[in-house]
């Protein structure tokens, strides 16, 4: 497996892979688990070469949020890489991917209005420009991204259409522990207590899923139902629960076609998402 620090060692690595076929690309920000792993997998059935960037990327941050103390383990990640079938890391330092302040971003417009993006103003900006700051680097083939990070995915699907990136992108179903908590890097600042009431996300969405499985058709009654759940939990602190179309991440009120579920909380210093989606059949009551 090779590692690449520069930009340069990269294009030179990836323009001599192609020869060997299509190259997939797995953007990460490290700290390894099993989500991250099955990305690495799941590109390497399908690509003869599979690029994995570690990046934990300033400009995705908040000035209050965990930027300096976002877990970094890189000798471990290598390794684990090097087992799940990866072929190159691209491991750049922050003066490499921005030499200068950046004087231009990938703008997001309305899909960073809702869920994460109220509560993370400029996260999805720094998301975005990164994103195609990698792939114009790497000139990926096919992208990997979890549906854990549903409305990153749904921008980054968008992007790739807006700007005509040329390249597939591949959504992985969320990696769970066996009592349903989303794998999350994020998940190492739990402690005990908290771990147990994380499951409160899961469970609210699961609790959700019956309802509209029962015939529930109404946002508002959906989003009550998770919002009662994850308030009753005394260690969570609620960010949202809502409903909302899929792929435009639009409002809704009556619930049909593919709709997302996605709820987001504070467990001590970990601020932890999880979504579910509900595919419903035409309701022939409405
Ligand atoms: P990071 O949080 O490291 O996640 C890297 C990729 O792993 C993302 O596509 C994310 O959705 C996926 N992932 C995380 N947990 C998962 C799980 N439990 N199951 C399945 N997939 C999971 O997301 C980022 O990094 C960054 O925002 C990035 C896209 C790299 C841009 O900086």
């Amino acid at each position: 497996m090779e590692v690449c620090q520069t930009i340069a060692e990269i294009r030179k690595y990836v323009g001599r892979a192609r020869e060997r076929g299509i190259v997939g690309l797995v953007p990460t920000m490290g700290f390894f688990h099993d989500g991250h792993l099955t990305l690495m997998r799941e590109a390497a059935k399908v690509c003869p070469t599979v690029v994995v960037s570690i990046f934990v990327n300033p400009l995705q941050f908040g000035p209050t949020e965990d930027f300096r103390d976002y877990p970094r383990q890189p000798e471990r990640d290598l390794a684990l890489a090097r087992e799940a079938g990866v072929h190159a890391v691209f491991m750049p330092d922050t003066a490499e991917m921005y030499p200068l302040p950046p004087a231009l971003f990938v703008q997001v417009e309305r899909m960073d209005e809702v869920l994460c993006g109220r509560s993370r103003p400029s996260h999805f900006r720094g998301v975005a420009t990164v994103v195609a700051k990698l792939f114009n680097v790497v000139a990926p083939d096919m992208a990997f991204f979890g549906q854990k990070d549903a409305q990153q995915l749904q921008i980054i699907r968008r992007m790739v259409r807006d700007l005509n990136f040329n390249l597939e992108l591949r959504a992985v179903p969320t990696v769970r522990d066996s009592d349903g908590l989303a794998l999350s890097s994020r998940n190492v600042y739990l402690d005990e207590k908290q771990r147990v009431a994380a499951t409160v996300l899961f469970r609210s969405l699961d609790r959700a899923q019956e309802a509209i499985r029962s015939g529930e058709r109404n946002r508002e009654a959906v989003e009550k139902l998770m919002t009662g759940m994850i308030s009753a939990e005394s260690v969570a602190q609620l960010d949202y629960a809502s409903v909302l179309s899929l792929p435009d991440l639009d409002p809704i009120e009556h619930l049909e076609g593919s709709v997302l579920l996605a709820v987001a909380a504070r467990f001590g210093r970990a601020r932890l998402i999880d979504n579910v989606i509900v595919k419903i059949g035409s309701d022939l009551k409405s």
